[in-house]
C-alpha cells in the first residue's frame, strides 16, 4: 500500500510533466479530494498508508488535471472571500480579483445604509449583480450583509443570460442560506423597463478580447465562452450595459464594474463617449492593477 508521500511525489511529477505550474498544490488538493479530506490533513499525515480505492481515485483525478481541467472543477468547489462555492462547467470559476469588487460593493451598500438610515417601511436599497455566474458576488454580498444585520434593508437581484449559470448561483445561495433573499432572473444585462430603479449596480461581465481567448491557459477552455468573451475590444458587453444606465440607475445610484488590468483608459474613453459628464474612478486590486470602475451620474 502506497503512503501519502509516495502518491504525492508521483502525482507532482505527473502534473509537472503535463505542464502544471502549481503541481504540488494541485496534487495535494486532489489527494485531499480522493481521501475525502482537506489539504491540511494530507500535508500533516505524509507517512499514512492510502487504501487502493483512494489511490485509484487519486490517479483518475490526476488524469483529468493532466488534460488541463481546472482543479476547482475537478474538486467541485472554489473558495471565494472565505466561503466555499460549488463550481462546475455551468459558470466561470470565481477569481480572487473579484473579491475587490465585492469589497467595494459592500462598502457602498453599508455607507448608504449608515449615512441615511431608512425609516421603517421605506423601500429597500435596490442592488443588482449583472452576470452573476456562480453567484460569487451576490451570494457573498448577502452573507456579508447578514453578518452586519443589514440584509433586511436590501433587495438583491442576480441576473445572467445563462440559465445554467443562474441555476448554479441559486444552489450556492441555498448552500449559504440566502436562497430566499436573492431574486434570480435570466435576462440580457439589466432587466425590466422600470426607470431609475437600481441604487447599486455591480457587474463582472466578460471582458476578455475575443482574439485572446484561444491563447489563454488550457484551463480556461473548460469554462463557458459566454463567461469570458467580451467581444473584439473586450468591452462590448460593458458598453451595452453603459447604454442602459441612464435609464436604469437611480439619481444617486452607483455602478461598480470589474475590468481587465489593461482596460482603464479604454473604459474611461467609453464612459466619456456613452455617459458624458458621469464620474469614473478606477480602484486598484491587491496586485496594484486597475480593477473596478466606479461610475456616478452628475447631479441633476
Ligand atoms: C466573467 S463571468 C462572472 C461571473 C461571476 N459574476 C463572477 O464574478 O465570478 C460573466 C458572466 O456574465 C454572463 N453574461 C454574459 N453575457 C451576458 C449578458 N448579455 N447579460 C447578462 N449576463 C451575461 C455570463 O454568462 C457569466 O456568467
Amino acid at each position: 500500500m502506497a503512503t501519502v508521500r509516495e502518491l504525492l511525489e508521483a502525482g507532482i511529477v505527473r502534473l509537472r510533466d503535463s505542464g502544471s505550474e502549481t503541481a504540488r498544490l494541485d496534487a495535494e488538493l486532489l489527494l485531499g479530494s480522493a481521501l475525502d479530506t482537506d489539504r491540511t490533513a494530507v500535508i500533516a499525515h505524509t507517512d499514512a498508508p492510502v487504501g487502493d480505492g483512494a489511490a485509484e481515485r487519486f490517479r483518475a483525478l490526476l488524469d483529468r488535471r493532466a488534460r488541463g481541467e481546472p482543479v476547482a472543477y475537478i474538486r467541485g468547489v472554489k473558495e471565494f472571500r472565505g466561503l466555499a462555492f460549488g463550481v462546475d462547467a455551468r459558470a466561470l470559476i470565481p477569481r480572487p480579483e473579484t473579491e475587490r469588487l465585492v469589497e467595494l460593493v459592500e462598502l457602498e451598500v453599508v455607507r448608504r445604509l449608515v449615512a441615511a438610515p431608512r425609516p421603517l417601511g421605506s423601500p429597500r436599497l435596490r442592488v443588482i449583480d449583472v452576470g452573476a455566474g456562480s453567484g460569487a458576488v451576490v451570494v457573498t454580498l448577502a452573507v456579508l450583509l447578514r453578518r452586519r444585520k443589514m440584509l433586511d434593508e436590501v433587495e438583491l437581484v442576480a441576473t445572467d443570460v445563462s440559465d445554467e449559470a443562474l441555476q448554479l448561483a441559486r444552489e450556492n445561495a441555498v448552500a449559504h442560506a440566502v436562497g430566499d433573499r436573492i431574486a434570480f432572473e435570466t435576462t440580457d444585462l439589466l432587466p425590466g423597463s422600470e426607470t431609475n430603479r437600481w441604487d447599486v449596480v455591480a457587474a463582472n461581465l466578460p471582458y476578455v478580447r475575443s482574439e485572446v481567448i484561444p491563447t489563454l491557459p488550457i484551463a480556461a477552455s473548460f469554462e463557458p465562452r459566454l463567461a469570458l468573451d467580451g467581444g473584439a475590444d473586450g468591452l462590448g458587453l460593458i458598453g451595452r450595459l453603459l447604454d442602459q444606465l441612464d435609464g436604469g440607475l437611480a439619481d444617486d445610484g452607483v455602478v461598480l464594474l470589474e475590468i481587465g488590468g489593461d482596460q482603464e483608459s479604454a473604459l474611461r474613453a467609453l464612459v466619456a463617449d456613452r455617459l458624458a459628464g458621469w464620474s469614473c474612478e478606477v480602484e486598484k486590486d491587491l496586485g496594484g492593477l486597475p480593477r473596478v470602475a466606479v461610475l456616478r451620474r452628475p447631479a441633476r
